[in-house]
């Protein structure tokens, strides 16, 4: 009998998850009913937000529930339908969960096209990251030619297509990363100015090194001190686009604030936070976009892709907090 794995959420973290906060159980296959279908999941996106998702408190979507699946972005193909709209074999993303197997009605479902795309990339530079990455630049960030955007975590998933679009629009993209080999990665494979390595030591001196006339966008994924430092380098009139605090994810006592806020008083900084969900209707622009420079070979994406399964997910999520990911990360079913 075939059954579905699936990992659900048992505790909740403090701290670094653990294995421990889950429980993985071999549930009974289920058959889809009517106007549903079964999707065979192959490739699950491993998201920072997903730390978020288990922990109480008020968020931008409530937590995920003791005893249920944990939530996540997963694309898969379609093996028994009961839905004229979604055939055997066609190619789906949508919130499928850490599981092997989901059955969906096809809301918030899309189609993927495989001719175009590997399903890993389809919830990688060209799913959820990719779309955080343009509606967060062009539309919160509003770059124009000539300015200077800063990002950090620009070797990830998120990162690397901020800086590429930042390229393509004009602009001098500057990155921040962890480690040489990042940093090598940012400048000479995506093609940003200039990428300084956090871990160096000399955060300040080697940003205004990269960053010779300011910075006009900053591009947040990261927080902490990191962000209190680039906030120092800011221009008059720049614009924070605050979009992660990947720092502080596992953090269990309170952050400690920012030195450097009075920069956003006397540049008169505009900070506004991002949740790609909000953009959802304008998402078919977005993916075309990004499809067409995708194909055009002007963005360039990279995805980190790793077996296990379901029972690896503790292990592969904690990949994304100690930077031992290379690009997007996903976990195969
Ligand atoms: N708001 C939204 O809608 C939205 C959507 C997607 C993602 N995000 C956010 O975007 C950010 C990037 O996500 P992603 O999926 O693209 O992940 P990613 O950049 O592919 O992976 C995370 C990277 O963050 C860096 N990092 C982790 N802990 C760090 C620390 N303490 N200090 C400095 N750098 C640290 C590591 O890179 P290094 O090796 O370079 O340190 C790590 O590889 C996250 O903050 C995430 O929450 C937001």
């Amino acid at each position: 009998m075939t059954v579905n794995r699936q990992a659900l959420l048992k505790s909740r973290p403090h701290g670094l998850v653990t294995t421990d906060n889950f429980e993985f159980v071999d549930a009974p296959l289920a058959e889809p009913g009517e106007g549903e279908f079964r999707v065979k999941i192959e490739a699950i996106s491993i998201d920072p937000a997903m730390r978020g998702w288990m922990a109480e408190g008020k968020s931008y979507i409530p937590p995920v529930g003791i005893g249920e699946v944990m939530r996540a972005g997963a694309a898969g193909h379609v093996e028994a339908s009961n839905n004229p709209k979604f055939k055997v074999g066609d190619a789906v993303s949508g919130m499928f969960g850490v599981q092997q197997y989901v059955i969906s009605n096809g809301a918030m479902v899309s189609k993927l096209d495989e001719s175009q795309a590997s399903l890993e990339r389809w919830i990688a530079g060209l799913g959820m990251p990719g779309l955080t990455a343009y509606f967060g630049l062009l539309n919160v960030g509003e770059p124009k030619e000539g300015d200077t955007v800063l990002v950090s975590a620009a070797s990830g998933a998120v990162g690397s297509v901020v800086g590429q679009i930042a390229k393509l629009k004009g602009c001098r993209a500057v990155g921040i990363a962890g480690g040489p080999e990042k940093c090598k990665y940012v400048v000479e494979e995506l093609g940003f100015d200039a990428c300084v390595d956090y871990k160096a030591g000399n955060l300040y001196r080697d940003l205004r090194e990269a960053c010779p006339k300011g910075v006009d966008v900053l591009f947040e994924n990261v927080g902490g001190e990191i962000f209190d430092t680039e906030l120092a380098l800011m221009n008059v009139f720049g614009r924070v686009v605050l979009c992660g605090l990947i720092s502080a994810y596992n953090a269990t006592e309170m952050p400690d604030g920012l030195n450097n806020i009075r920069s956003v008083l006397v540049n008169r900084l505009k900070m506004q936070g991002i949740i790609v969900f909000d953009f959802i209707k304008e998402y078919p622009q977005a993916i075309s976009d990004l499809g067409k420079w995708h194909a055009e070979g002007k963005l360039k994406l990279r995805e980190d892709i790793r077996d296990g399964g379901v029972d690896a997910f503790p292990d592969v999520l904690n990949l994304l907090f100690n930077g031992g990911n290379n690009g997007k990360l996903v976990l195969k079913v």
